[in-house]
């Protein structure tokens, strides 16, 4: 939490540099924050936002810090690149530990590797979905301006980084957690999504 203060900081920091004048946030809804309390919610939030949002987190920030012209900017984004990595690693880590040690009965866990299961490859189909969208679309460039050397994905490439998020990280390290746990069916242990190359 205090890290992506900080990431929102130094973002808003560099946004008033470019414009000139003051900017920050506005308050923030926490109505309806936080409202998962079951182990079962807490993964599944985990699974979505930690292994899958924050794993393309890092690689938005990895593009765009690669793109950068500006030192500042630059800067900025390869301190949020490493502590995105950090913040998926984590996430990794409470799902192995949620799917091992925090079910109480084998079938609690049997349940809880299903849900991830399902999870992950309903997410791996979204994506494939999103890049057909774009791809039909054509989107155009933002506005005709290329951000990405001052340090911003265009929404256009977003599609592809987390598409090639999923292919390349996300999906085998699922099917590698899921397939080490001890207990899991054959069925349990097939590949989570075919990858949609
Ligand atoms: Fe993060």
């Amino acid at each position: 939490m205090a890290d992506e203060t900080r990431h929102a900081r130094d973002c808003f920091a560099l946004a008033q540099r470019y414009l000139g004048y003051a900017v920050g946030p506005g308050a923030l809804p926490m109505h309806q924050a936080l409202q998962e309390t079951t182990l079962e919610e807490i993964v599944r939030l985990t699974v979505r936002e930690g292994c899958i949002g924050e794993t393309c987190a890092a690689l938005e920030a990895a593009e765009a810090c690669e793109a950068t012209v500006d030192p500042d900017v630059k800067t900025v984004l390869e301190k949020i690149r490493a502590d995105e990595l950090r913040h998926a690693e984590l996430a990794w880590r409470f799902v192995s530990w949620a799917l091992t040690e925090a079910a109480s009965t084998g079938d609690a866990q049997a349940r809880l590797r299903r849900m991830v299961r399902a999870e992950f490859a309903s997410a791996a189909e979204e994506v494939a979905v999103a890049s057909v969208i774009v791809e039909g679309s054509r989107a155009p460039a933002d506005g005709g301006f290329d951000s990405l050397p001052h340090g911003v994905v265009p929404n256009a490439l977003l599609p592809e980084i987390r598409r090639r998020a999923m292919l390349d990280i996300v999906l085998p390290c699922a099917e590698g957690l899921l397939s080490s746990l001890a207990g899991a069916s054959d069925q349990e242990t097939a590949p989570v999504a075919r990858a949609n190359a």
